[in-house]
């Protein structure tokens, strides 16, 4: 059984939160422009870029290509690319950067301390990810408040980073209404969900998951859950505390 048969199922106020998504992401091509997407091409993501397609709105994807995703990913990128309406750019991380930390901490530094698994969400991650956005206003990504208690209050317009807006159009959908989406506009995805990867990153840091186990247990899984994300997504005042 596939993803869309066993997570399909809408809220009963799904059409009240199209609807809503549908607004914010007009608004973000408007008020919030320049604006672009951030796709992990894991399902929320995919379901936002078709939105963006299928609204004919000016507003670019990114993927963060950080050399260690999944072939599975990989090709997900290549599909997308030639299929969407809005430009696909690629970031990819200073080459220079992965030669010397492969080469100084080895390739399994990761397992080995939070640090060093931070330090490679750092050269992989969140210096392309600079890159990525210089210049604009806004940034829209796919995070819902259901992933993880972190992310519990994610409001849909997040103006905590003084830098730029975060969008999160997404927010308040839950599991069954992204797969219901997937499955009514018959939407490319990531073959990696029909086999329990829910939450998908980096090959090395990423696992299927067992029933009963949360959204996020096969991310960074050999740490706590509270050290649990890249930095992506750390919330402002915590940067500032850190
Ligand atoms: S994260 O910890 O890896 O950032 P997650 O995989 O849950 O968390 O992704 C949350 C959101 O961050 C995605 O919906 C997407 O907007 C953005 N994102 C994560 N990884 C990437 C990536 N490789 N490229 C572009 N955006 C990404």
């Amino acid at each position: 059984m596939g993803a869309i048969d066993l997570h399909a199922r809408p809220s009963k106020d799904f059409d009240a939160k199209l609807a809503q998504t549908q607004q914010l992401l007009r608004r973000a091509a408007g008020e919030f422009a320049p604006v672009k997407q951030a796709s992990s091409l894991g399902a929320e993501d995919v379901v936002i870029t078709h939105l963006i397609n299928s609204l004919g709105l000016d507003i670019p994807v990114f993927v963060l290509e950080t050399g260690m995703l999944h072939d599975e990913t990989l090709a997900l990128l290549e599909r997308t690319q030639a299929a969407s309406r809005a430009p696909v750019e690629v970031y990819r991380p200073v080459n220079e950067s992965v030669i010397q930390f492969v080469a100084r901490e080895g390739k399994e530094a990761m397992y080995r301390s939070i640090e060093l698994r931070k330090a490679c969400c750092g050269i992989r991650k969140m210096e392309p990810l600079e890159r990525a956005l210089s210049g604009q206003k806004a940034w829209i990504t796919g995070l819902r408040r259901e992933q993880s208690n972190a992310r519990a209050d994610v409001p849909q317009v997040d103006t905590s980073d003084v830098k730029r807006v975060k969008l999160n159009p997404l927010a308040d959908w839950t599991w069954g209404d992204v797969w219901h989406y997937i499955g009514a506009h018959g939407v490319d995805y990531n073959p990696l969900h029909d086999q329990f990867y829910p939450s998908i990153g980096c090959a090395a840091c990423t696992r299927a998951i067992s029933l009963g186990e949360d959204f996020r247990a096969g991310r960074w899984w050999w740490e706590d859950e509270a050290a649990k994300e890249c930095g992506l997504h750390v919330k402002h005042e915590e940067k500032a505390a850190a």
